[in-house]
């Protein structure tokens, strides 16, 4: 069994067990750290949206709090210049791929995006990073749900409850770099593949790629 031990976050010293990423434990403890990919069930994680930055006293770089196991004796901060750039780079590559028309979204008010942009101040536009303009279809073949792509922020929240909580298997990543995509085998519509519609992958999106329909809502 993991100790208990102390560690430091903004300046609050915080008991936790050995190993808790530090992630867990600053929200656990009402401090927020923005994140998209982080699944707290995940024993190791693919850290790939690049929101969690925090700095370590000691580290001479920052590191992602969704990896970064608790030490005793740790000193982490999660606003510092350097963090702060990181964070927003990582935003504004989001935002560069993500439909911004947030008045049109299903998630409007209830996007973690709002919630980053507004707790570091940053805002909901494009500014450094082109646009890569993909275009999708919505899939509006389940009988609850939708799946707009140009809202989705490859997070894989939904792919995790479709494949761990549901073990059903109908999504995952598809392609690499700027061409990823959630998408089914052979990329058929939802209705098609072996979805069973549990509806588990929409209560997991944090932003408006997968809706339920009007009058759907759970
Ligand atoms: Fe840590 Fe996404 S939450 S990299």
């Amino acid at each position: 069994m993991s100790k208990t031990i102390t560690i430091t976050i903004d300046g609050h010293p915080i008991e936790t067990r050995s190993g808790e990423k530090i992630l867990w434990v600053a929200l656990e403890n009402d401090i927020y750290i923005p994140h998209l990919c982080a699944i707290k069930e995940e024993g190791r994680p693919n850290s790939s949206c690049r929101l969690c930055f925090v700095e370590i006293e000691g580290l001479s770089n920052p590191v992602t709090a969704c990896s970064k196991g608790a030490e005793d004796g740790l000193v982490v901060k999660t606003r510092t210049e350097r963090v702060d750039r990181l964070v927003k780079t990582a935003f504004e590559l989001i935002l560069s791929d993500h439909n911004l028309k947030c008045r049109e979204c299903p998630a409007n008010r209830n996007c973690v995006l709002q919630k980053i942009a507004k707790e570091r101040g940053l805002k909901l536009r494009r500014q450094r990073f082109a646009p890569l303009n993909r275009t999708f279809e919505i899939d509006e073949s389940p009988a609850e749900f939708a799946f707009d792509r140009s809202r989705c922020v490859l997070c894989g929240q939904c792919v995790w409850a479709d494949r761990v909580e549901a073990k059903v298997g109908a999504i995952g990543f598809t392609n690499r770099g700027i061409n990823r995509v959630v998408s089914t085998f052979n990329d058929l519509s939802l209705a098609e593949s072996i979805c069973t519609e549990c509806t588990l992958c929409v209560d997991v999106c944090p932003v408006g790629a997968l809706y339920y329909k009007k009058g759907q809502e759970s």
